[in-house]
């Protein structure tokens, strides 16, 4: 199973799919690439959004591909792409943001110093029993990801760190030293290219690679 555990394929959850036309194309995308399993994660921001509401928007976006999704054999799992900040745990309905069917939530870490008081956040959102994975730990220094992998969280590396002059080296030792867990797209309507960096990706490391990334991104899935 091909597992993209990472994108933004609901048309109007998030900037990622403005239409039903846009996410369709993505889908016939994924579908090329071999992908049989997309996380739709739209991006939830605590200061901006309301869980509720979010959830409201997320579902009328999934109710919409539905049937695309039927007709191309590709399973969806609903979740988001949670922002951290301090205090997130604090968060009214934070659980309910989690991976359908899972305790697992994707994490987006700020673009700034990872302060004490934001890992204090992860621990006691661990405590909440919730699972954290980190999204697109490609993106950040390696200081910032690891004071965050260090209290036990899990990791999510997108594709395109393959492609990218400085992070491919990184991307490829971040593999093979087994600290990934699940590979994503990350897919915006803006970069219809990343299901086919998606594919390459994969050809990139290998099945024997492959296949242990998208088992245990099965395993925190539980299918
Ligand atoms: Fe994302």
């Amino acid at each position: 199973m091909r597992i993209d555990f990472h994108a933004h394929i609901l048309p109007h959850a998030d900037h990622g799919s403005s239409s039903v036309e846009s996410s369709v194309k993505q889908l016939e995308e994924a579908k090329k690439a071999g992908v049989d399993f997309i996380v739709a994660t739209p991006h939830f921001y605590p200061y901006k959004h309301n869980v509720d509401s979010f959830l409201h928007r997320r579902n009328r976006g999934y109710e919409k591909i539905k049937t695309k999704l039927d007709e191309l054999q590709i399973q969806c799992r609903l979740g988001a792409e949670v922002m951290l900040c301090e205090g997130l745990e604090n968060l009214e309905g934070l659980e309910k943001l989690c991976i359908d069917g899972t305790p697992v939530m994707l994490l987006e870490l700020p673009f700034r110093e990872i302060t004490p008081r934001l890992i204090t956040s992860v621990c006691n959102i661990m405590e909440m029993g919730i699972v954290p994975i980190l999204a697109h730990i490609d993106r950040y220094t390696v200081k910032n990801v690891n004071s965050v992998l260090r209290v036990g969280t899990a990791s999510q590396l997108n594709a395109e760190a393959f492609f990218r002059i400085f992070k491919r080296g990184k991307a490829i030792k971040a593999v093979k030293h087994g600290v990934i867990q699940a590979l994503g797209s990350d897919a915006h309507e803006d970069r219809m290219n990343c299901y086919s960096e998606f594919a390459r990706a994969l050809k990139k490391i290998g099945p024997e690679h492959e296949s242990r990334i998208m088992q245990s991104a099965a395993d925190l899935l539980n299918i």
